[in-house]
């Protein structure tokens, strides 16, 4: 029998890159997945891709009005679920002296406000023995330039996951936080830059990741579904998958 079969989750921000490659995860597992996404090219690209046993639901993570539509879409699709992907993120690379207030709050709306309000309205759809996995990043800690509301909001995040943990025991649903380093996926996590700036990117990754390489999509997913189902035992944790570049390690020189 497939591992998923008869499970059920919601994977916010799964029309493409880690959240979808936790859908197909499951789909291919025999759970029944609802995703969504807000870019209706990616929402029809997502059908395709993921088929018939995936229902795609464009919804904005940072609008309120949206996710209690969500909710009553994921009551009338699927009742009662087991997981909840809060994988709905945002990046801006931008030294914080040249940052605006409609930056920060778009990252901040998407990234913590989203994850907040979207966990409130279907939490109480979940199922005992769920699990919720909020998709934070290694520039959680730390003080890497560039990335200074980034960073806030993903801190934000993990500290809503405990909080969330803490709360959410007596419904026996655990909360626990991936953090992924630098990951292949076609934004990179930061959308809408320039294929030149993503090599710079994707460049700087390879030459600080102790491991000297990018996670690949299935590696983050992967982590991210242990999380949701499988870590019966776990709540209120982060789960690097970054390379051991959060633990500070340095490739030994020759
Ligand atoms: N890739 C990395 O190197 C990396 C590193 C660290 C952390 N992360 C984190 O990992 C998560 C996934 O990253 P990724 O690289 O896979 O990102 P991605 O390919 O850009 O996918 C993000 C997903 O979120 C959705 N989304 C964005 N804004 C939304 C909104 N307002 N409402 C609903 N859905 C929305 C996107 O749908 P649309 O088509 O509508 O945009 C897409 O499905 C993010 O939280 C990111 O911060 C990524």
């Amino acid at each position: 029998m497939s591992k998923y079969a008869g499970k059920k989750a919601v994977v916010i921000g799964g029309t493409h890159g880690i959240g979808q490659t936790i859908a197909k995860g499951l789909l291919a597992e025999g759970a029944e997945v609802l995703v969504t996404g807000y870019n209706e090219k990616n929402i029809e690209a997502a059908k395709t891709v993921l088929g018939a046993n995936a229902h795609v639901v464009r919804s904005d993570t940072s609008d309120l009005g949206a996710i209690d539509l969500l909710g009553k879409t994921v009551e009338e699709k699927l009742g009662q679920f087991d997981y909840l992907f809060l994988n709905a993120g945002t990046a801006v690379l931008e030294p914080f002296s040249i940052v605006t207030e409609e930056s920060f709050d778009r990252q901040f709306n998407i990234n913590v406000k989203g994850a907040f309000f979207t966990t409130k309205r279907l939490a109480p759809l979940m199922r005992e023995g769920g699990g919720i996995v909020y998709t934070s990043s290694v520039a959680d800690e730390g003080g890497t330039p560039g990335m200074s509301v980034f960073s806030a909001s993903k801190a934000a995040g993990i500290s809503l996951t405990k909080v969330f943990a803490s709360e959410l025991l007596p419904q026996k649903i655990r909360v626990n936080a991936v953090s992924p380093g630098f990951t292949d996926t076609p934004s990179m996590g930061v959308p809408g830059l320039s294929d030149e700036e993503k090599k710079g990117f994707s460049d700087l990754g390879d030459a600080i990741t102790p491991m000297r390489r990018h996670a690949t999509m299935e590696e983050v997913a992967g982590a991210a579904i242990y999380l949701a189902a499988d870590a019966t035992y776990t709540t209120g944790a982060r789960l690097p998958v970054d390379g051991g570049l959060g633990a500070g390690l340095s490739y030994p020189e020759a």
